[in-house]
């Protein structure tokens, strides 16, 4: 694609296809890595400031630019990427096209371009519903080519609810008020990590630890969390629901039984807060491990009900399963461990945002972080699978997983998933090294996906995968922060 600066206003925006390393990118340092709002999707954004516009600003890689609206520059709207998430073409169902049109139509008939690529520099709508009142969005530009993804620019109060709004697949994403700066992760932590990759050897102690994770425990926990068995009362885990704050309560409980100190952190008002649990170090007490799920849900158009078995039911119950085997083992770690279940996922990463910039702002040296979001489901047929980012997350952290899954749980067939855009996100743009693990070497493919029916009994939720997955992250987490067991249970 052709960029051409002629007659451009001042305040632009750039949306870059997605480069791993930005800074690789620019021919003027900053001009990109200065003016920083995040990648999403497949997607990296920029604002770029008039003194980067008279020069050459970047090399090979295609480059789309859209106005920026003078009320987004000044605050009175907050930009949020739309992103429609990588799905089988299973779940495309005409009734779930006929919810991208109805969206679409919502947006405003000519607001967007079903043509693939072309520029669309200066395509601006104001649009508003009088079926919502108050609701206005103002679309800068939504595309539907190559996996659809738009950005608009929204009423800030508008933006906690904007997920309401959206056709089932689709996800928003906030980006900041302001561009930053990036913040790749550091050479020597990446070096650690290939540090890790190069010396990791099969450990009978560690194979034990993690072949101790229970399915019955897991099994009880998820039916508790989806309601399923009718002792919790939950109804839905939705982050502006009660049955998110019962969740939370029952969650740090239930980590602190095993030995874990856990904080419900409050970042919005209205959210579900996170859940995040400590064990301390024994030996090294500056570094930490992170491995998180999100336990909020999100459920069909309309209904009450948001169960989210699969999402991310099965990656809250994977922690709790991992902190059932520290409990039993009375294992310490030598560095510090944290277990965080986030809260805000759906509504655009909200909570684990806060809690990653919070990070940052204390410099914690958090070596590692393994986000886990849906676990449970494989076309049936299938194998058990483990998926691993395409685009979003640090390549050296996937490879780790990956090897962690060949000695640790070689029941698993590994690959790459274009899914993408969960709570690792969120640590990766504060310059940690993260990933994901996801259930499918291939897009999302479960039917109840984002629906009020996903239960942890149906066809292809498959528990033993989600434990399969949990010993791979598991696995990573001991080999990465070191163990101690007591003495008579050691068994080197
Ligand atoms: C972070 O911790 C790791 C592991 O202990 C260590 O190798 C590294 O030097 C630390 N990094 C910083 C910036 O302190
Ligand atoms: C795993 O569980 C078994 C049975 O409870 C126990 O004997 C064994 O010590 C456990 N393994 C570790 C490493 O704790
Ligand atoms: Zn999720």
């Amino acid at each position: 694609m052709v960029f051409s600066p002629a007659g451009v206003a001042s305040a632009l925006l750039f949306v870059a296809p997605y480069t791993p390393n930005i800074a690789t990118i620019e021919t003027t340092p900053g001009c990109l890595t200065d003016n920083f709002y995040g990648t999403y999707g497949g997607r990296s954004i920029f604002h770029i400031p008039p003194t980067c516009l008279e020069t050459s600003f970047i090399k090979g890689s295609s480059i789309q630019s859209v106005s920026l609206l003078p009320y987004v520059a000044n605050g009175e709207r907050q930009l949020v990427w739309l992103q429609e998430s990588a799905i089988d073409s299973t779940l495309v169902t005409p009734e779930y096209e006929a919810e991208v049109q109805d969206f679409f139509r919502w947006l405003g008939e000519d607001g967007y371009s079903m043509g693939g690529g072309q520029q669309l520099s200066g395509h601006q709508h104001l649009l508003s519903s009088a079926d919502e009142p108050g609701v206005e969005l103002h679309l800068v530009n939504l595309q539907q080519a190559g996996g659809s993804h738009g950005l608009i620019a929204v009423e800030p109060s508008l933006v906690p609810s904007i997920e309401a709004l959206l056709p089932r697949y689709w996800k928003p994403y906030i980006l900041p008020k302001q561009p930053t700066s990036y913040i790749p992760v550091p050479k020597p932590a990446i070096e650690h990590v290939k540090n890790l990759l190069e010396t990791v050897r099969f450990d009978p102690v560690v194979s034990s630890l993690v072949n101790n994770i229970s399915l019955s425990q897991m099994r009880d926990d998820i039916r508790w969390l989806t309601g399923e068995d009718g002792k919790s009362g939950i109804v839905s885990r939705h982050s502006f629901a009660e049955g998110s704050r019962v969740a939370a309560n029952w969650l740090k409980e239930r980590f602190e039984e095993t030995g874990a100190s856990c904080e419900l952190k409050t970042f919005l008002t209205g959210f579900a807060p996170n859940v995040a649990c400590k064990y301390s170090a024994s030996v090294d007490t500056t570094s930490t491990v992170l491995i998180s799920g999100h336990y909020d849900s999100r459920g069909s158009f309309g209904s009450q009900r948001a169960p989210g078995g699969n999402d991310d039911g099965s990656g809250t119950v994977a922690l709790l399963g991992i902190a059932h085997v520290i409990a039993h083992s009375s294992l310490t770690f030598r560095s510090n461990v944290e277990l965080v279940a986030f809260a805000g996922e759906e509504q655009g990463l909200y909570g684990s945002k806060a809690y990653a910039r919070e990070m940052r702002e204390k410099d914690a040296n958090i070596t590692l972080m393994i986000q886990a979001d849906m676990l449970g489901y494989h076309a049936p047929g299938e194998p058990p699978q483990l998926g691993l980012p395409m685009y979003i997350g640090t390549p050296e952290v996937a490879q780790l997983v990956s090897r962690m899954s060949a000695i640790y749980s070689p029941e698993l067939t590994v690959g790459y998933t274009a899914a993408c855009c969960s709570d690792h996100q969120s640590f990766h743009e504060q310059g940690y090294a993260s990933t994901q693990v996801f259930e499918r070497a291939g897009p999302i493919a479960d039917p109840m996906y984002h629906n009020s029916g996903d239960l942890s009994e149906r066809p292809g939720y498959d528990l033993s995968q989600i434990r399969s997955i949990a010993k791979v992250q598991f696995a990573t987490l001991l080999h990465a922060a070191g163990f101690d067991l007591p003495d008579d249970e050691d068994l080197n």
